[in-house]
């Protein structure tokens, strides 16, 4: 079977740009720097960014490129005889781990879209947002109908092929979301008391530094919202063509995608200080503090019902990417069609979405890690201990089992500076970054 190319170096990057930007930006994004103290959290993830995430995103896109197979096969070929395709099975668990998830919390976003079309949203329910989001979520099937319907459209885009699915959508909507989180964090700002939001994102309190969790937090959102160490960028950059260049694609989605979560920050945290919502309300957050700035505001239903459109089609592009990681690798190992196999893999990852969302209803006293509920649990250990760890497998195999000048040749960096420094990012930093953050963790050291 022949695969897939993209058209362009621009559908590449539109593909991968509306991989990166999507709920991570908004939604975990808010929610993670709101249960970790705000400032020292987003001064860490930005660290992260930088030092870890755009040079791995380098890595992990050449990686695809160079073996131009799926997140197993791609390890076999350019490793063979060794155990680093393992680094693909992780990818794949993440992947069923992350969609199953992903999905639950666009179908949240899907509700909204439909409660700003019918005008329900426009005021306030009776029992407050807060309390109309907490009935939503806990109802039986209210919500999993919404999942299974986000779910449905994530498949049909990805049997019809990614190239074809999703590079327009990305052209148009993309810069629509960016216009509209710009608006909105003007108008949070001009809120009564949004000044507290903005301490509380910009000025960092020191001694959340001491608390071992907030590590590897900001190292997960980075991993997470970047679309880094499962895969998906992976299989996306094994649909380039070889004359494509990279390291200014790697850094441009870096940009982008960063922009977007301080954005975000900046719509959130203000309202969050001049609603008096609680920041650590975990993933609630945003679905609460939203609707309370969309009723403040000067056609703030019109707002909320595009807001929430463009946020969906941000999703969607993200969600094809994850259910394309496992498709790539399954049609190739079993052979089966494009349609058959992603149909099964979307399928298998919605049953597993039916226990998500379960977790905020009969299920919520399902525990499986700590305190943690089932969206919980599966998005720590997908994106703080999954993904780290297939970053930390891609940096050894360029920085350790590749030569230099493969890895150097492999990123386009052949003969530059910006490469050296590069190489010794994803050689020494990167590794021993990840793997201080995870002795930290464990308290081993
Ligand atoms: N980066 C996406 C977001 O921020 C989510 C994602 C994670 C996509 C992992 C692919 C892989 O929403
Ligand atoms: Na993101």
């Amino acid at each position: 079977m022949v695969r897939e190319k993209w058209g362009t170096k621009l559908g590449f990057m539109l593909a991968a740009m509306g991989s990166a930007v999507g709920l991570g930006n908004i939604w975990r994004f808010s929610f993670v720097a709101g249960n970790n103290g705000g400032g020292a959290f987003l001064l860490l993830y930005l660290a992260f960014v930088i030092l870890l995430g755009v040079p791995l995103l380098l890595a992990e896109v050449s990686i695809g490129r160079k073996a131009e197979s799926d997140v197993v096969g791609s390890f076999k070929k350019l490793a063979p005889n060794t155990p680093w395709y393992l680094t693909g099975f992780f990818g794949i668990a993440s992947s069923f781990l992350i969609l199953s998830f992903y999905a639950v919390v666009a179908g949240w976003a899907i509700f909204y879209f439909w409660n700003y079309l019918n005008g329900s949203y426009f005021t306030s329910p009776e029992v407050g947002y807060e309390g109309a989001f907490g009935q939503f979520i806990s109802h039986s099937w209210h919500p999993i109908a919404w999942t299974a319907l986000f779910m449905i459209l994530t498949i049909v885009i990805v049997l019809s092929g990614v190239k074809k699915g999703i590079e327009a959508a990305n052209k148009i909507f993309m810069p629509l979301l960016a216009l509209i989180l710009i608006g909105l964090a003007f108008f949070s700002l001009s809120l009564d008391g949004a000044s507290e939001g903005v301490k509380f994102l910009f000025q960092p309190d020191w001694t959340a530094l001491s608390d071992p969790s907030i590590y590897i937090a900001a190292l997960g959102q980075a991993f997470f919202s970047l679309s880094l160490g499962m895969g998906a960028m992976l299989t996306y950059g094994s649909y380039l063509r070889k004359e494509n260049k990279l390291p200014s694609a790697a850094l441009g989605i870096g940009i982008m995608d960063t922009f977007f979560a301080v954005i975000s920050g900046l719509v959130i945290f203000p309202a969050v200080f001049a609603f008096g919502i609680d920041p650590s309300s975990g993933p609630p957050l945003v679905f609460i503090t939203l609707p309370s700035i969309f009723e403040q505001m000067p056609m703030g239903g019109i707002v909320g019902l595009v807001f929430f459109f463009a946020l969906i089609l941000a999703s969607l592009s993200s969600s094809v990417s994850i259910l394309e990681v496992p498709t790539a690798y399954f049609m190739r190992i079993l052979g089966w069609t494009r349609f058959a196999t992603s149909v099964v893999m979307g399928a298998i990852m919605f049953v597993m979405g039916i226990g998500v969302s379960l977790g905020f209803g009969i299920w919520s006293g399902v525990t499986p890690i700590g305190d943690l509920n089932i969206l919980d649990s599966m998005d720590y250990i997908a994106s703080n201990i999954l993904l780290p760890l297939g970053g930390l497998s891609m940096a050894l195999l360029i920085g350790w089992y590749f030569s230099k000048s493969e890895a150097l040749e492999a990123t386009d960096f052949t003969g530059s500076s910006i490469g050296q420094i590069w190489y010794y990012l994803v050689k020494f930093v990167a590794p021993v970054m990840i793997l201080l953050i995870f002795l930290n963790k464990l308290g081993v050291i």
